[in-house]
């Protein structure tokens, strides 16, 4: 007869119905494998009058779980940075171990999360890139490795509206209908599109990559809204594609982050992910390059890797929540934004007439600025023009001080656009 461990599940939603769902159908080797039975004893919801087809006990009270001295587990599925927090604390305090989803609660937490915990178990497998078991690479299979760069792409909304733009030569926004209307993006797609989900989730990985502890208003983050068709034309005419990737990069003792549109080789493994796929390429200075695919979100692949933090945790082989039992001897440095360096791609309107291209290059110039290749196209009927160029590698700094110096030519006609490209 195995032993039972009390789950409470905070949040039933889309993925706290995919946990129960999960424990109840393949329970038999859920539980062999944790070695003890994983029993849910009690959901926290909002509304006890929605339509749930699962056979829990349900209750409004978040204490009723927070509290309850029998409840071993406490798992977080609601989604609001302050309330989750707040419980996350209160579980710890509670001497309760975690698990959570919460990608945004820990974006700005982890580290307070970390140190209330000190011993008790915490488990967010699920809050970066949904099945994929990317956290337990970075903690254990890699522990060995210097991680010299990690890209990926995080965010399966934003992945999805991209490949329909390139693939079906949509427009941004009918793209981002089609993926509301099947289910793929919320209601307010706001952080799937403006990079904000992918900056947390690079956060998280960041601090078990480097013990960088850095919160979304430190990292550079760029979304998808302004891509159009002659960016996408730009990128295939060089053998790029498009894709929003989070970054972390290693260079002596700084580590660079970073979420943006980025034009990258159109055969490279991850240039290949399609649709609302996530993967991330981590390249460890031992082991080499390292690829990870999968779903990154819906109801089945996250509670999955809930679920795989339930089993650890019943195991009793939690390690410290971000992967590093104490402080290494050199600490690594968030880069500052302004000094990273990059390709660029520029988009330009401009009034088609002499002397511009000249103005042009003279701004380049004086900001250390270097054309690699270059497109002009005339815009029909509007005496006007499009100058789409890429550069050698320069720094953030150099391309804000072209790009504020560009704002304020009267032949520029609208705002200018930059893209950053990769090319290892
Ligand atoms: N959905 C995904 O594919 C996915 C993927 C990765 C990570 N995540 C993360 O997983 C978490 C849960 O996401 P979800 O998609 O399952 O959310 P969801 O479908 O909106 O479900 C949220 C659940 O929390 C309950 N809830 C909300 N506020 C509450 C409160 N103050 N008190 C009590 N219950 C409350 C809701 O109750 P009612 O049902 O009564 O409204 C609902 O059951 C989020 O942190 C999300 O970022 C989700």
């Amino acid at each position: 007869m195995l032993k039972d461990l009390n789950i409470g599940i905070i949040g039933i939603g889309t993925v706290g119905r995919g946990v129960v769902k999960i424990l109840e159908e393949n329970k038999e080797i859920i539980c062999a494998r944790a070695g003890v039975n994983l029993n849910i004893k009690k959901g926290v919801v909002r509304d006890l009058n929605k339509t749930r087809d699962i056979k829990i006990p349900l209750s409004t009270k978040i204490e009723d779980i927070i509290n309850d001295d029998k409840i071993d587990i406490v798992v977080e599925l609601i989604g609001d940075v302050q309330k989750s927090y707040e419980i996350a604390k209160k579980t710890l305090q509670n001497k309760k171990a975690l698990v959570t989803a919460n990608k945004a609660m820990l974006a700005y937490h982890r580290y307070e999360l970390q140190q209330i915990a000190n011993d008790i178990p915490i488990g967010f497998e699920a809050s970066v890139c949904g099945g994929i078991p990317i956290i337990k690479a970075l903690k254990d299979g890699l522990s060995a490795n210097h991680i010299i760069a990690l890209r990926g792409i995080l965010n399966g909304t934003s992945n999805y509206i991209l490949t329909q733009m390139i693939q079906n030569n949509q427009d941004f926004f009918t793209a981002l209908n089609q993926a509301q209307n099947l289910g793929y993006a919320e209601a307010d797609p706001t952080l799937d599109i403006n990079g904000t989900d992918a900056g947390h989730k690079l956060l998280i990985l960041a601090s078990i990559a480097y013990g960088i502890n850095a919160k979304p208003q430190d990292i550079l983050i760029e979304g998808i809204e302004s891509i159009n068709a002659d960016d996408i034309e730009f990128a295939n005419e060089f053998g790029y594609i498009i894709k929003l990737l989070g970054i972390a990069k290693k260079q002596d003792n700084s580590v660079e982050l970073r979420v943006h549109p980025t034009m990258i080789d159109k055969n490279k493994m991850i240039g290949k992910i399609e649709g609302v796929m996530n993967g991330i390429s981590v390249i460890g200075d031992r082991v080499g390059e390292t690829l990870y695919y999968g779903a990154g979100a819906g109801a089945d692949a996250t509670a999955s890797a809930v679920i795989s933090d339930l089993i650890e945790i019943a195991r009793g082989k939690s390690s410290l929540m971000l992967g590093f039992e104490r402080t290494p001897q050199t600490l690594l440095k968030l880069k500052p934004k302004e000094e990273i360096q990059s390709r660029y791609y520029f988009r330009l309107s401009v009034d088609d007439k002499s002397g511009v291209l000249a103005k042009i290059a003279s701004i380049l110039s004086e900001n250390h600025i270097s054309i690699s290749t270059f497109l002009q196209k005339e815009i029909k009927h509007k005496n006007a023009a499009k100058i789409l160029f890429s550069t050698h590698t320069t720094t953030e700094k150099c391309v804000k001080n072209a790009l504020d110096q560009f704002k304020n030519l009267e032949s520029i006609l609208q705002n200018p656009y930059i893209m950053r490209i990769e090319d290892e």
